[in-house]
């Protein structure tokens, strides 16, 4: 790092202690031209509400400097701290946030937009190397406010601005320093004319509008004034002025093509898609990214999760693991018993968090009791876990930072999937899946029961992982078509074995919830032992083919007894497309092979296509399904 010349020091003197702060879902808007900025940043940011904050934060130029509003909770919050701060109301130029806290607390103080001197910034994404950043920060005098790692990013750049650099080259010095992904807005008390903009790895668009022009971290925050948007791309650095857009890439200006957008804000705000559940399925590859950012050493094969430290020490003592959820969080952990006993080598065992809490519950200090949601705010989870409390050690694995869940638990692992809207689950899962298998892996390697090799092995697949998905994603109109052919059916069976059965559970339960139509999970083993009474041509059968050696001959005979009572058969399969079947199902939908330990969850995803596909082709509200409530906060 280059050596400052000044760095202006701002705010109290008390030592902050870091903390990993990342923000990868917040929204962001901002505003330069002839009106006034606070009504199109607010009303930017409304629009963004969908996405889930905690807080929010608004910095605009005024004479003579920046002024800056911030607030927990919703932008209801906001809008009062900002009554009766006239001078904030007239300026023109001015940047908004919203957060929505992955880690790290949803505090005021680490709200956007951060400053340091002339300097006011936001940030999308996370910057990984800020500790190192911020230490040679502080001994060269900067005083931190907040415990994010945006703030570097806010000194940085008003060191290099006090340096002399002109602004561009003071954001491209600014981000020649950090490492991770962000999309940043910056404006400079000095320079009241323009924004200053960097993307690398987070979503940013530029809106044109006549002498006055936006920027976005969605398209739906300024769809009310522009539709003529600019959308970055990775390495871009941008300044806008209120006439004009420059765009540079690695020290060349470049053209970035306009384009008009005709979406309505509600598809906007889909990100294009027609419903929240197919947009969050498609969210996969990049929040599955989220989950797994920073918490490992590929080369060491080491976990690291600071989180969980009173776990860590007490690993070596941990004699049985109980795992409790509800719906699809209650499969993740079905998945998460396979992880935890193949890898730590503990029993597990898994309960419905509404049975557990009404049983004798025979849990002690050994016993590490595992909550999973995705809301945080499952009665029926919270009660499990408070019988649990104060007898073992507990560990939410949950979704929503701060949630009731994770207050009540000793520890918590975040899965990082980002607000997940739509009632069904399906990236909260995914990652659910992930963030167990990261705890069965640090729990290995304290318990010292895999090699170095055998850990590495596990990583360097999850590594794959988020690129797989993406590839499984193209099997979209295979299972579309599929859905076609079965949408009038009235009862569905699912089969899995082994790490497939969960599997089984969960397509069967997805394509209830949003489908209404009847469909159980089975363990393919199991099948003769009743259910196969049901079976004929109104009964079709989805098959989960795993390619492991064992597994795949036994499911294969059972494939052979369901086509030979005239099922209609639809297989998923990880097997390669050469892989003779010996038999003829309706449709195989193949999915790429990373591992045994992920073939669960990428073949977790034609399963969520084929519920949402079929349920779109029955009408039904796909992302508010009848009965069904998001979270379930009574019994
Ligand atoms: C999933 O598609 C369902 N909507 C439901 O089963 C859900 O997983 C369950 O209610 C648990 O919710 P939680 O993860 O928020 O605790």
């Amino acid at each position: 790092m280059r050596s400052p010349s000044a760095c202006i020091a701002v705010g109290s003197r008390r030592a902050v202690r870091p903390k990993r702060n990342t923000e990868a879902m917040c929204g962001i808007v901002g505003y330069i031209g002839n009106r006034e900025a606070l009504p199109i940043l607010l009303g930017g940011l409304e629009t963004l509400e969908y996405r889930g904050y905690d807080s929010s934060g608004i910095a605009v130029c005024v004479k003579g400097g920046i002024e800056i509003t911030r607030a927990t909770g919703k932008l209801i919050e906001l809008k009062k701290a900002l009554a009766g701060r006239k001078v904030m109301s007239e300026s023109r130029i001015g940047i908004g946030h919203t957060r929505w806290a992955t880690h790290g607390r949803p505090t005021e103080t680490n709200a956007h937009p951060h400053s340091a001197g002339r300097v006011s910034l936001i940030h999308n994404g996370i910057i990984e190397n800020y500790l190192e950043l911020r230490a040679e920060l502080e001994r060269e005098g900067c005083v931190f406010k907040s415990e994010t790692d945006t703030e570097v990013a806010a000194h940085l750049l008003n060191r290099f601005l006090e340096q002399g650099f002109k602004p561009l080259e003071a954001m491209r010095l600014m981000c020649g320093e950090v490492r991770g992904s962000y999309a940043f807005l910056a404006i400079d008390a000095e320079n009241p004319d323009r924004i200053l903009v960097a993307k690398n790895s987070t979503p940013i668009i530029l809106g044109r509008g006549e002498g006055e022009n936006f920027i976005a971290s969605d398209i739906p925050a300024i769809l009310p004034h522009t539709r003529r948007i600019v959308i970055l791309e990775d390495g871009d650095l941008a300044e806008v002025t209120a006439d004009s857009l420059y765009i540079e890439n690695r020290g060349s200006i470049v053209k970035r093509q306009e384009q008009t957008v005709s979406w309505d804000p509600i598809t906007a705000q889909k990100g294009g898609f027609k419903h929240f559940m197919l947009k969050e399925i498609y969210d996969q590859a990049r929040v599955l990214s989220d989950t797994l950012r920073s918490r490992f050493n590929e080369q060491e094969g080491s976990v690291q999760l600071p989180e969980l430290e009173k776990l860590g020490a007490k690993a070596k003592e941990i004699k049985r693991v109980v795992l409790v959820a509800c719906g699809t969080a209650w499969h993740a952990c079905l998945e998460g018993k396979f992880f935890i006993e193949s890898f730590a080598r503990i029993p597990c065992e898994v309960d419905y968090a509404s049975e557990f809490r009404y049983r004798t519950s025979l849990i002690d200090s050994d016993t590490l009791v595992i909550a999973v949601s995705q809301s945080g705010e499952t009665l029926d989870t919270l009660g499990a876990l408070e019988c649990a409390s104060g007898k073992g050690l507990t560990l939410a694995v949950c979704n929503v930072v701060g949630a009731s869940i994770c207050r009540k638990a000793d520890m918590v692992l975040y899965t990082h999937a980002g607000p997940e809207i739509s009632v069904a689950s399906t990236k909260a899962f995914t990652t659910q899946l992930v963030a167990l298998e990261l705890l069965a892996l640090y729990l290995a390697e304290r318990r010292g029961t895999m090699s170095t090799d055998e850990r590495r092995k596990v990583l360097q697949s999850l590594v794959h992982l988020p690129s797989a998905v993406a590839q499984t994603l193209r099997v979209d109109a295979a299972v579309a078509a599929a859905a076609k052919q079965l949408a009038s059916v009235r009862d569905f069976l699912f089969l899995g074995r082994g790490t497939c059965y969960p599997i089984a559970l969960e397509g069967a339960l997805k394509l209830k919830e949003i489908s209404y139509i009847h469909a159980e999970g089975y363990p393919a083993g199991e099948m003769k032992h009743g259910p196969i009474a049901l079976i004929d041509e109104r009964m079709p059968v989805v098959m989960i083919l795993q390619r492991e050696k064992q597994l795949f001959e036994k499911s294969l005979s059972n494939l052979k007894e369901v086509e030979a009572r005239g099922a209609r058969v639809v297989v998923v399969t990880d097997a390669s497309p050469e892989q003779a079947l010996g038999v003829t199902p309706e449709a195989t939908i193949h999915v790429p092979f990373v591992s045994s330990e992920l073939s669960p969850l990428l073949l977790n995803i034609p399963l969520q296509l084929l519920a949402y596909h079929v349920a779109v082709m029955n009408g039904t509200d796909v992302d508010l399904p009848r009965n069904l409530a998001k979270s379930v906060t009574v019994e």
